[in-house]
């Protein structure tokens, strides 16, 4: 079948990486995807953008795939499936119904209200005095987060009133991110572990990943500003296959059938933020695709063909469907440039790729290079995930630093402390 992938980074290498290789997949188009997945054999890199619809619907009349698989959630949120939908192409992602899931966090807690989900306990609020209020009324630990999208910087975990009041403002007030601030959720704060579960889903149907953890913060220690993921590994050993039937049993089921209740069918990679409290999960966030990070940890590790359950999820045809999974563990390390996520330099010669892809088990997806003259270049603050297998995880971290190791770039800069929490264990 024909192919097009939406979205550039890393997570759509790894994806354009694990379909190029299918015996299903007999071209596949990347819109606009990148240099290092240009490379890949039965590929090609459509220009647009996945965040311009018109373009994307141009590129579709014109190339025609039997399948479109959306990597981001902003088009999505912003109704990509269902243009695609009503030009009658399958497509692999929620519509704008399914993807509020994402974009709007008051949605997704009553959603998770209304059937029993475990989350923490919230409040929503669309009046800043009113939110006030509320922190006044009750003191204590708070979380407060912006409804709509915000890059993964819209959430404030406060420690009294006055920090709680204060995020209110920025958000609500001084709307330091636009109309995603409009409306607050404000939750308890929980103690306990985070891992995430990615499912793919036809609607009715569910097919779970193995558990994975990521590392938002760019400094070691957990320390420094959130960025869009410095590493991530998998499985996670906080978690185990009782928790993954807990998570089928009390997340996913409810949730799709409320889902099916409002007529939305959610065909797509769902994505489950969860923190786990001995033992049991209650769900911080739901995304409506894959993670970045966690996308390169995690397809190295399949066994399966991911392109026919792709196509499955896609057309309603999920039933019955399994995932073989390597038991080998799997870590990526992010390499960044020097001031990510703030300001950085462009245009540093790379070198050592192949050197490191030459290693064993290990996989060197791009994020932001650019390819001139015979010559990698850095092209963004995220500028590599390398990953690399190993037959548990102090195994498979030695071997990704082993990899880390063989890039060079001026500015390469990374956190030395991927899978602490495993390790410690
Ligand atoms: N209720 C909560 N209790 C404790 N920490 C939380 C809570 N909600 C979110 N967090 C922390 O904030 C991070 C970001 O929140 P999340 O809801 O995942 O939003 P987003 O990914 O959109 O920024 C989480 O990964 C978690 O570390
Ligand atoms: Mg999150």
């Amino acid at each position: 079948m024909r192919v097009m992938l939406l979205g550039s980074g890393g997570r759509e290498h790894a994806l354009a990486w694990c379909f190029s290789k299918s015996p299903q997949c007999e071209r596949l188009l990347c819109l606009p995807g990148n240099p290092g997945i240009a490379v890949l054999e039965n590929c090609t890199c459509v220009e647009g953008s996945a965040e311009d619809l018109e373009s994307v619907l141009r590129s579709v009349r014109e190339q025609r795939p039997d399948l479109v698989v959306v990597g981001p959630e902003a088009p999505l949120v912003a109704g990509l499936a269902d243009r695609l939908l009503d030009a009658g192409v399958t497509v692999l992602g929620p519509t704008r119904a399914g993807a509020q899931l994402e974009g709007s966090k008051a949605f997704a807690k009553e959603i998770m209200r209304e059937s029993g989900i475990p989350t923490a306990a919230f409040e929503s609020f669309a009046d800043a005095a009113a939110a006030r209020s509320f922190l006044q009324a009750h003191p204590g630990r708070w979380v407060v987060k912006a409804d709509g999208l915000a890059a993964g910087k819209g959430v404030f975990p406060c420690d009294g009133v006055s920090e709680a009041v204060a995020a209110v403002s920025r958000l609500m007030e001084e709307r330091a991110f636009g109309v995603a601030g409009a409306r607050v959720v404000i939750e308890e704060y929980l103690e306990g572990e985070e891992a995430s579960c990615i499912a793919l889903t036809d609607g009715s149907h569910v097919v779970m990943l193995p558990f994975s953890q990521d590392h938002k913060r760019a400094l070691d220690g957990d320390r420094g500003p959130n960025t869009g993921g410095m590493g991530a590994y998998s499985p996670a050993p906080v978690a185990d296959e009782a928790l993954a039937q807990l998570v089928r049993q009390q997340v996913f089921s409810p949730l799709l059938s409320a889902l099916r209740r409002r007529g939305i069918e959610y065909r797509g990679f769902l994505y489950a933020g969860l923190m786990i409290t001995q033992g049991a999960p209650r769900v911080l966030e739901f995304n409506v695709r894959l993670g970045d990070p966690e996308t390169q940890a995690l397809l190295p590790r399949l066994e399966s063909d991911l392109l026919p359950l792709v196509y499955a999820a896609a057309t309603g045809t999920l039933a019955g469907a399994n995932l073989a999974c390597s038991p080998r563990a799997s870590v990526c390390v992010v390499l960044a440039s020097r001031g990510y996520p703030g300001p950085y330099e462009k245009g540093l010669p790379i070198t050592g790729l192949q050197s490191a892809q030459a290693l064993p088990d290990t996989f060197v997806f791009h994020a932001g290079t650019r390819r001139e003259r015979g010559q990698w270049l850095t092209a963004g603050g995220r500028v590599l995930g390398v990953t690399a297998l190993g037959d548990d995880i102090p195994a498979a971290v030695a071997a990704a630093y082993r990899a880390v190791a063989a890039i060079e770039f001026s500015g390469k800069t990374y956190r030395r402390d991927i899978a602490h929490r495993a390790l410690r264990r």
